[in-house]
């Protein structure tokens, strides 16, 4: 098969393209296939082709019947999917179940004392905590019987505001326990942004952690807490309770003081409750298990709203035959449960197959480049997943260090970027050994799990491309006019799912209208159809299909930029930096980086009578660290005499972000004040070429994206 394929190019040019089309000429190389190995195939869950006819577009829906199947349900569905109130599509509808009891509960019976988690603490000196089943039923009882006492009922919103540890599992779980809706926030981020999310979930309870391990340090954690109680505030919405788990139970790890009367030791109130047993609450299938924000094309992050049923039954669907987990692996996945990876493919899939999970506290790096390798070594981890993000760091500072490490891993995964062939290349033949097969998996906090990706056992791997579509999963590629651009094209368009499946999300929190219009108004046919064929799924994303099926996804269409695997909201990013009061005009544009795939630069226009300093840099630099966090730092700052912009006032970040990237700004006869680009230029790119960022290469898509950047607006 390799040799059809090999070295052959794609590259008829389209005749495109207005930049503000989704049809664009993309020119790339068909990378060479690599097949799974034989040992793989031989013990894969998904190893016979007849798989593929059980999932085909006439079995639609009830070939999902299959991932339920995998779950314990209370009461069985009686319609597998409802479609009487599109978009708004129910999964299941009429089976009741429950997601702690799926995850906990059932495996007590033939697994009590098997391993559920292993967590890895940063400190190497530290030990692990190996968590049983029987271990994590206790826990996840005990503080579900805390939640209760605190009078917090099924269907009440709670924010979790908690680092990589053990306790924000069990946390999630007991949530799930009294069908509860948990909002986890990342704990890297600010607490103004946590209170944000709290004000918009309603949240009454923040659950928190004192502090923990991060490259070294042991950082006060729960300062965030009173910030994010304050932010909330503001927004009209009063936390009652803070509920602090200590990183050391008994001894307190943070200097900030606790509030009297709202803030609580997690481990003084479970000292009341040990032993406590509180019986799993039997949801609908529909009810709301967890809310994840996300960032969008507005200032305001969205709520993307997850079911339990359906949500339950794809992640263990997908854990099954993606990641191909069986009950005796060792699964590591080093994404943190901040994220939706982190839900669905460390905590909901992986627990609900009954499996060993592991969880790790700190970065990958530290205290060197050995470290993710010699956790592998030890646990015996055979299954790994993790960022191209993380894969490019660790093979920039450590590329020999695999070798160096006894394990072996039978399947790895990446997720959340492109991955660039050479990285991919790195990443199967030293950290894999040239033994693992690797599973690309595209998705998003929306999709609740993969859906483009494909089948290991089945699917030979092309570096650079997801695959094809997931079991079940009908993906398209559309122009703007909503037809369906030919797969061997080599045109790219937006990327949709033309049905439904079950780990959809089910709406924005409190925005119907905003889910409605983002994802599904652009290309409804006809909006009072209840057929799921008028209403494709619009994922935001472009996307090319080769003459094979496989897809290759080019990245955002909309004003997000993806930073190290983290969707960040350029708008959210601009108007932190215009609350600082010297600021007249903010534009945030992607830079291409080496490791962490894109990073941010911010252009800044101050108002009259104000000169460019570095304390104005520095408010700015503090007002987005305090809005969103550290990750959304920007890595350069620039303030210029004026922004580049149309006639009608629009600012071109297609210009800046051209000028950022050493690349040609192309037509620029459309602004009012072109002269200003000449300045601007020698500005920044004098100023990069002094601290050492030299013009890089842009592959194609990468070029194309920059010079296109905002004009989709
Ligand atoms: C991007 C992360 C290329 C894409 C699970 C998507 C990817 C956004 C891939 C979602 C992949 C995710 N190849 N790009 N395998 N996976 N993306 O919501 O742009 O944090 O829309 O979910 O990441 O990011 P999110």
């Amino acid at each position: 098969m390799s040799e059809d394929v090999q070295g052959q190019a794609t590259d008829e040019a389209s005749e495109s393209s207005g930049s503000s089309e989704a049809t664009i000429a993309v020119h790339w190389r068909e990378e060479g296939y690599i097949p799974p190995p034989p040992k793989f195939i031989g013990q894969a869950n998904a190893s016979d082709p007849a798989i593929l006819d059980r999932f085909a577009e006439e079995n639609f829906p009830e070939c999902f019947r299959e991932y339920a199947d995998l779950l314990h349900w209370d009461e069985y569905w009686h319609t597998t999917l409802d479609t009487s109130d599109p978009p708004f599509w129910k999964w299941f509808a009429g089976g009741k179940l429950n997601a702690s009891y799926n995850c906990v509960d059932r495996h007590l019976a033939g697994d009590r004392n098997k391993a559920a988690l292993i967590w890895v603490p940063e400190p190497e000196d530290e030990a692990d905590a190996v968590i049983t089943y029987q271990e994590l039923y206790r826990r996840v009882n005990e503080f579900a019987a805390v939640l209760q006492d605190l009078g917090v009922q099924a269907g009440d919103r709670v924010t979790l505001h908690m680092p990589m540890v053990p306790e924000l599992p069990v946390t999630m779980l007991a949530c799930a326990r009294l069908g509860v809706v948990h909002s986890q926030v990342f704990a890297g981020f600010s607490g103004g942004a946590c209170g944000g999310r709290i004000a918009d979930s309603g949240s009454k309870i923040l659950i928190t952690m004192d502090g923990y391990y991060r490259s070294g340090d042991l950082l006060d954690h729960k300062v965030k807490a009173d910030e994010a109680v304050e932010a909330a505030r503001k927004e009209g919405q009063e936390v009652d309770k803070v509920l602090v788990w200590r990183r050391f139970p008994g001894q307190y790890s943070a200097k900030t003081p606790m509030v009297e009367g709202r803030d609580v030791f997690v481990d003084d109130l479970l000292a009341d409750h040990r032993g406590a047993v509180v019986e799993p609450v039997s949801m609908p299938a529909e009810a709301p298990l967890f809310l994840m924000y996300t960032s969008g094309t507005t200032g305001r992050p969205k709520g993307c709203q997850h079911s339990t049923g359906g949500y339950l039954s794809y992640v263990a669907g997908t854990s099954k035959f993606y990641q191909d987990i069986h009950p005796d692996d060792t699964y590591w996945c080093m994404a943190d449960i901040g994220w939706i990876t982190g839900h669905s493919y460390i905590v909901y899939g992986p627990l609900a197959l009954g499996t060993t999970t592991v969880l790790y506290e700190g970065t990958p790096n530290y205290p060197d480049a050995g470290r993710p390798w010699r956790v592998a070594e030890r646990l015996g981890v055979n299954i790994f997943h993790t960022s191209p993000t993380a894969i490019r760091m660790l093979r920039k500072v450590g590329p020999d260090e695999p070798a160096k490490y006894d394990y072996h891993f039978k399947a790895m995964t990446t997720v959340g970027e492109p991955i660039e062939p050479e990285v991919y290349r790195w990443y199967f033949s030293t950290v894999g050994k040239g033994e693992a097969i690797i599973t690309d998996t595209w998705w998003q906090t929306e999709t609740g799990g993969f859906i483009g990706t494909g089948l290991p056992g089945l699917f030979p791997m092309k570096p650079g491309s997801c695959g094809p579509a997931a079991l079940g999963i009908y993906l398209d590629i559309l122009d703007e006019n909503g037809d369906s651009i030919p797969k061997g094209s080599g045109k790219a368009g937006n990327i949709v799912s033309r049905a439904p499946w079950p780990g959809v999300f089910q709406t924005i929190w409190g925005q119907p209208e905003r889910f409605v219009s983002t994802y599904f108004e652009k290309y409804n046919k006809d909006k009072n159809s209840t057929d799921w064929h008028d209403w494709p799924y619009f994922a935001g994303d472009g996307a090319v299909q080769s003459e094979d099926g496989y897809f290759r996804i080019l990245g955002r269409v909309d004003d997000v930029i993806n930073v190290a695997g983290h969707r960040l909201g350029t708008k959210e990013l601009e108007s932190s930096a215009l609350s600082v009061e010297e600021v007249a005009e903010a534009a945030a544009v992607p830079v291409v980086d080496d490791v962490r795939g894109r990073v941010v630069e911010m252009y800044i226009a101050l108002k009259p009578g104000n000169e460019a300093s570095a304390e104005i840099e520095g408010k700015v630099k503090t007002a987005i660290e305090t809005d969103i966090g550290k990750i959304a730092r920007p890595k350069n700052i620039w303030i210029v005499p004026d922004m580049p912009k149309t006639r009608s006032g629009k600012i071109m970040r297609r210009v800046i972000a051209s000028v950022s990237n050493f690349t040609d700004v192309g037509d620029i006869t459309t602004l009012a004040n072109p002269e200003v680009v000449d300045k601007i230029r020698d500005q920044v790119q004098s100023a990069k070429r002094a601290k050492g960022e030299e013009p890089r290469e842009l592959s194609e898509t990468e070029e194309h994206e920059i010079k296109t950047y905002g004009e989709q607006e």
